[in-house]
């Protein structure tokens, strides 16, 4: 990696703690009895799993970055351990509750469409970087399965970084929340593979 790349990296990673960290407080809210905006209030499935659904996805999107410091996985790896569990459990938690609320998005069948595969890709991704870390399989298959698993739980950011620019340029509310429903998670998956391809040779070199 050249320094401007390395620049680049840890500058774009810094981004994604700070995003991360910033959504994960504000969805606390939340859970102290502040009501959701309209479209999500008017989601039929809303009363049995919101809470389950904020609470875990809060604990996924503030553990998911530290997990990729390689500092932390090398230098203490029980944390990482311990942190790779508590993540992987918040996924499948906030992925079940994400499931069962995309079935009742008030906005219709694309929008519930795109969070149900969301929320399948965020589940199957996350069991099987499990899996696969349970095989000894660190340093290949893990760490990629891993990397698309926080590629998904990133959806959440990129949601509420599309939904207020469409609303801030006039776009009409419910079409624009319908694109986000897929826009929020497909390229971020994109650009997950796009890591993945250019830095597995490298990390195949690696110690796991
Ligand atoms: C990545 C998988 C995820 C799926 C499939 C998912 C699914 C959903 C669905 C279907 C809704 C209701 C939308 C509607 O009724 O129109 C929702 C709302 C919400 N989700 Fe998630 N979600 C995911 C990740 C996250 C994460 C990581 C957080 C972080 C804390 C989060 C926090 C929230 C909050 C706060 C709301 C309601 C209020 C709002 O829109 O700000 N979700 N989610």
């Amino acid at each position: 990696m050249t320094s401007r790349t390395s620049t680049l990296a840890r500058t774009g990673f810094a981004l994604v703690v700070l995003f991360s960290a910033l959504i994960a407080l504000a969805s606390l809210r939340f859970l102290f009895g502040v009501e959701p905006p309209e479209p999500v209030f008017a989601n039929r499935f809303l009363p049995g799993w919101f809470p389950l659904h904020v609470a875990a996805a809060t604990v996924a999107l503030t553990l998911g970055p530290f997990q990729f410091v390689r500092r932390l996985r090398v230098g203490v790896p029980k944390v990482h351990r311990w942190t790779g569990r508590a993540y992987a459990v918040a996924c499948l938690l906030g992925g079940t509750a994400g499931f069962a609320m995309a079935l009742g998005a008030s906005t219709g069948p694309i929008s519930q469409a795109g969070f149900a595969l969301l929320a399948l890709g965020w589940l199957g991704c996350t069991a099987q970087g499990w899996r696969m870390a349970l095989q000894g399989r660190h340093a290949t298959a893990h760490r990629d399965w891993m990397i698309r698993s926080f590629a998904l739980t990133f959806a959440a950011v990129m949601l509420r970084i599309y939904l207020p620019i469409t609303q801030a340029i006039g776009l009409p509310f419910e079409e624009s929340y319908r694109v986000i429903a897929w826009a929020c998670w497909v390229p971020n998956l994109l650009v997950a593979e796009i890591i993945l391809a250019r830095t597995r040779p490298r990390r195949r070199a690696l110690p796991a």
